[in-house]
């Protein structure tokens, strides 16, 4: 090794821990279930899939640059101006071109203290501090955010349903933080689980968008819609935003079977709501039953909960998680996130999620 400089990376960059996706294998176990990354059980439309089957006959093609048909779908299916929509690869795309284009050395974006991981990582990418929020209820609370503001701050993240939780905050709790931000903060809804959550008091932020110039929303088609090996998000901004964005986005950062499955997926509505029914009523048994066994669970709107395990040896999350992986069913452990006390199960099958039930059950009478 040469004693010469070596490259290094912007400040920030080498304090950041990378994200650790959802485990997908249980070794030995012939079934696996995986219930750790908020995937949808249902899996995409047919005509989701067929249209992705047909873009595959065309690899040789550029995309579309600026993704114009689904800009139009999704402005059709939301009654949204298709000019003020992005897409991205992924919701992770937007969110971080948003701190690229916002954020420099010394700035703050503000999260909160059980927000999704991908708001410090793009944070800490730009050389800006991440600044954390506490939770009241493992839910994002109003005053703590707009107690974290100071002269620095330039971002806030929002994810509404937050994952890992699944709780939200009602829109005239949203509202109320809007009013409090300087108008030269930037308020990211994200709400990337929108589309599951029965709540009259939740609106996903397409009405503040509307009316402001400084919130834009963040959506995916990885959850709901089943695209997530795709890679497909949009967002939903101030006309001078998305210029911005459009800016420094990679020329084709979204590929061209991802807009044809995108489109699709965003017309059929009959899956979407199939895929919303499974949700709640399988949302609402598990955090039943799982409850009835004497665990808590946070109450979710979103496609997954978070279920809370006792301290002592032999019943923490992290013997509960070994049980269930020898078992083929794979949960998330959550301690990057705070929540070393808990596992993230998402909504499965009926299948998989009685299998979970009954799992647990085992577990904790194996564990008296
Ligand atoms: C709150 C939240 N935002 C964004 C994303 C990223 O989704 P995408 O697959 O669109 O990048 C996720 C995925 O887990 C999420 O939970």
């Amino acid at each position: 090794m040469s004693a010469l400089p070596r490259p290094q990376p912007r400040p920030g960059v080498l304090d950041i821990a990378a994200y650790v996706p959802g485990k997908s294998e249980a070794p030995g176990v012939e079934r696996v279930f995986k219930l750790s990354s908020n995937e949808t059980p249902l899996g995409p439309g047919a005509r989701a899939r067929e249209a992705y089957r047909r873009a595959g006959e065309h690899l040789e093609d550029y995309p579309d640059g600026s993704a114009s048909d689904l800009r139009v779908a999704i402005g059709r299916a939301f009654g949204l101006d298709p000019a003020r929509i992005v897409c991205g690869a992924g919701s992770d795309d937007l969110l971080n071109l948003l701190a690229r284009a916002y954020l420099r050395d010394g700035d703050e974006a503000i999260h909160t203290t059980h927000g999704f991981l991908v708001y410090p990582i793009a944070t800490l990418g730009t050389g800006a501090k991440p600044v954390v929020a506490p939770e009241r209820n493992h839910t994002a609370d109003v005053d703590a955010i707009l107690a974290a503001v100071t002269p620095r701050t330039r971002l806030v993240f929002l994810a509404n349903p937050n994952n890992p939780t699944g709780t939200y905050v009602p829109f005239d709790e949203v509202k109320r933080l809007h009013a409090g931000l300087p108008s030269h903060v930037l308020l990211v809804l994200d709400a990337a689980y929108a589309e599951y959550v029965r709540r009259n008091d939740y609106e996903s932020g397409i009405e503040l968008v509307a009316t402001s110039d400084n919130v834009v929303m963040c959506r995916t088609f990885s959850k709901i819609h089943g695209l997530a090996a795709l890679r497909l998000g949009w967002l939903y901004g101030p006309a001078p935003v998305v210029d911005a964005l459009n800016r420094i986005r990679g020329p084709f950062n979204v590929n061209g079977p991802a807009i044809a499955a995108g489109i699709a997926a965003i017309e059929d509505t009959a899956h979407l709501e199939m895929a919303r029914e499974h949700n709640t009523r399988w949302l609402a048994w598990l955090t039943e039953e799982i409850g009835k066994l004497g665990l808590e669970v946070t109450p979710s709107v979103a496609n997954f909960v978070l279920i809370h395990f006792p301290r002592q040896k032999g019943r923490t999350a992290q013997d509960a998680d070994a049980f269930l992986t020898a078992r083929g069913l794979i949960l998330r452990q959550v301690g990057a996130y705070k929540l070393p006390h808990a596992l993230r199960m998402s909504v499965g099958t009926e299948e998989a999620n009685r299998l979970v039930v009954a799992a647990l059950a085992e577990f904790l009478d194996n564990a008296q």
